[in-house]
């Protein structure tokens, strides 16, 4: 049988393992207009921890209940079909749940994935899938970067980070990472190509170190993490900085900080901008293109850490909130 990892409870502060269980999956009809999945490849994405709270749910997408399969963005392969648009074989990108099979009607970020036998299948749900569309969609949309500025990244580590700072670094930028650990620092200096990196271990007074890093002031931050990180830049901006909102993780697990530089950014005329990728979903296309051919000229490097068999799941999960992994943090089914 066909097995889901579903919330058992609500995560308080740090999500743990503990907080997931496996279930098998009931044997369910395929209705009409539907179609169902053998799962590949689930992509984790911190921003799901947000609605793991007990009481979550928002605007975007509904609080997750006890019970129910985790929310995940899942590539898989059709393998029983009642709907025109999905034919058995088809492989697809879908916004469905932490399971091995699924049953999908072609909503909720569905579409087809056309990929190339070069390219690893899990690729496409990190580089080339959500990540890679968050980061160049935040990137170019929205922060805009012009050759010379300088671009901070927080999280610099992980999934969104590294494609940001190779982005950022191909378009003639100079690139600042922000991590956890002086490990993680020297990986993204030496292998990923940040510029430099300050990290929370060895440099705590991150205001100081971004004085140091970037003593012209910041063009454009990228956020993932929100808090003190996104107040520290807020204060040491240039005339006419982007503050790009990508994500907000320093805030899932803990009580929220307060923001007290607002000031500067009408000082120094700022623009500060939140996203969802998937407001750009019909530009989905084009997007991946670019970063395929980036990829395959050699300009984009995948960092990925793989995680095998959906028991795996919750430990992956945990890992790639809390900063254990490098790179995007994938679960292969097969
Ligand atoms: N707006 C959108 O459409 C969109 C789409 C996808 C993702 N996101 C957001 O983008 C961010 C990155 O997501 P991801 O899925 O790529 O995850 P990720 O960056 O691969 O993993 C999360 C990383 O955040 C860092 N972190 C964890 N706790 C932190 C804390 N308290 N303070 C500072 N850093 C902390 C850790 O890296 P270090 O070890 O380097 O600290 C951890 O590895 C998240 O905030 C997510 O919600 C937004």
């Amino acid at each position: 049988m066909p097995r889901a990892v579903v919330l058992v409870r609500h995560p308080e502060g740090a999500v743990t393992e503990a907080d997931f269980g496996i279930v098998e999956l009931p044997d369910a009809p395929c209705p009409a207009g539907y179609f169902r999945t053998r799962n590949r490849v689930i992509s984790l994405d911190a921003g799901f921890r947000q609605w793991m709270t007990a009481g979550a749910g928002d605007n975007y997408l509904t609080g997750m209940q006890i019970g129910d399969p985790v929310q995940s963005i899942v590539l898989g392969e059709v393998t029983e079909s009642r709907h025109p648009d999905y034919p058995v074989g088809t492989l697809v990108s879908a916004r469905t749940a932490w399971e091995e099979c699924s049953l999908l009607d072609g909503s909720d970020l569905c579409s087809p994935l056309a990929v190339s036998p070069e390219i690893p299948l899990y690729q496409y749900m990190g580089v080339l899938g959500p990540t890679g569309m968050t980061a160049w969609v935040g990137l170019f949309k929205i922060g805009q970067p012009l050759a010379g500025e300088t671009v901070v990244v927080s999280a610099a580590g992980g999934a969104v980070g590294t494609v940001v700072g190779q982005l950022a670094k191909a378009e003639g930028c100079r690139v600042i990472g922000l991590t956890s650990s002086r490990s993680k620092a020297d990986w993204l200096e030496q292998t990923v190509g940040y510029d430099s990196v300050i990290d929370r271990e060895t440099q705590p007074d991150l205001a100081s170190a971004l004085k140091a890093a970037a003593p012209e002031g910041i063009d454009i931050f990228f956020d993932n993490v929100g808090g003190e990180a996104l107040d520290t830049a807020m204060g040491q901006l240039r005339e006419q900085a982007r503050l790009v909102l990508c994500g907000a993780i320093s805030q899932y697990e803990s009580a929220i900080q307060p923001l007290t530089n607002s000031w500067e950014l009408i000082t120094k005329r700022a623009r500060m901008e939140g996203f969802m990728f998937s407001d750009y979903f019909d530009s989905f296309p084009e997007i991946a293109a670019d970063l395929q051919r980036r990829l395959q000229d050699g300009q984009l490097k995948s960092f990925d850490a793989l995680y095998e068999g959906i028991e795996q799941t919750p430990r992956a999960f945990c890992d790639m909130m809390h900063g254990a992994s490098r790179g995007k943090c994938l679960v292969v089914l097969d």
